[in-house]
């Protein structure tokens, strides 16, 4: 467990394991080469939570978007998660060879295929919101998409992680606020925004949401790293202090983080009053974020 004792509900288990198949299905479709990058490509977008596609999937649910076209928007912030993980796991990065229980893509294959198998995952989600079924909506997705993947959004949070390790001075938590939110939070918000941009409705109540849980779901990573192991999580364990990594945890603690996601999830769940029970669904989803032990 991670930051609470809490029981994963049920119902949210299994509609994340719904999205799960529906991405692979629309995975299956899209991707259908019977080349090596390819088959990286399809490796890569394997075997994730897939929790910024339900994410998305709800978002567009509460705005009465059609799932069929939510879909591959689910699938576009997907392909940008699975980018940025097989380039994290990159020996100039993380270094690590574990990643959802498998060889990381550059283990599997080679440094130079998970390059460029990131790079083509990165511009197939943005072919993916040029689509015509995203109407009006297709500009702000991949304009908002640009902004949170790109130099103020989650490289740049990736850009601070690293300078962080070689840091002559411990990060405040100020910064590591600031380092969390653009490479964990930025992707989150878009995926949580998604549905209201596609529907043209205000994304504010989703945004307030997810800066609270982007937050919270990295510090459960951090908490992973330290508390976890390795089988359940999915990749190696015990990192971050090894790396000089700059978290909650190394800043405050456990218990401290802890607290702190509990905060985090409360304010999210709070953030969507105005969605009354409709939103009810996504505070499941921030509970699972704090309860997860992969
Ligand atoms: C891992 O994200 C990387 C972070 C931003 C902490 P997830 O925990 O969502 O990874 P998958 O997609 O389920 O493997
Ligand atoms: C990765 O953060 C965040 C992104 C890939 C943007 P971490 O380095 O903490 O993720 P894990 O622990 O390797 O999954
Ligand atoms: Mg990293
Ligand atoms: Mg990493
Ligand atoms: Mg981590």
């Amino acid at each position: 467990m991670a930051a609470t004792t809490a029981v994963k509900p049920r119902p949210f288990a299994e509609a994340l394991t719904r999205t799960q198949n529906l991405i692979a299905t629309r995975v299956d479709a899209v991707l259908v080469g019977e080349d090596t990058l390819s088959d990286a490509m399809r490796y890569a977008l394997t075997g994730g939570k897939g929790l910024r596609g339900f994410l998305v999937l709800e978002s567009a649910r509460l705005h009465g978007v059609d799932e069929d076209v939510a879909l591959d928007a689910a699938l576009a912030i997907e392909c940008i998660h699975a980018y940025s993980l097989v380039h994290d796991d990159l020996p100039c990065m993380d270094d690590d060879d574990l990643r959802r229980g498998m060889p990381t893509v550059h283990r599997q294959w080679d440094e130079g295929l998970a390059v460029l198998a990131g790079d083509a995952l990165q511009t197939l989600a943005f072919e993916l919101l040029s689509d015509a079924k995203f109407g009006s909506g297709a500009l702000g997705l991949i304009r908002m998409l640009a902004q949170a993947a790109g130099k103020d959004g989650m490289v740049s949070g990736q850009m601070l992680d690293v300078a962080a390790e070689t840091s002559p001075e411990p990060l405040t938590l100020q910064q590591i606020t600031r380092l969390q939110n653009r490479k964990t939070g930025c992707l989150i918000s878009w995926s949580a925004m998604a549905g209201a941009v596609i529907s043209g409705a205000d994304t504010t109540p989703l945004r307030h949401y997810a800066d609270a849980l982007g937050l919270a779901f990295q510090i459960a990573d951090d908490i992973l790293d330290v508390e976890g192991d390795a089988e359940t999580v999915g990749k190696r364990v015990r990192k971050d202090a090894e790396a000089g990594k700059a978290t909650f945890v190394s800043l405050l603690g456990l218990d401290a983080a802890k607290a702190r996601a509990v905060e985090l999830c409360d304010q999210a769940c709070a953030a969507l009053d105005v969605y009354g029970d409709h939103g009810e669904t996504l505070r499941d989803a921030a509970r699972f974020v704090i309860s997860r032990d992969s």
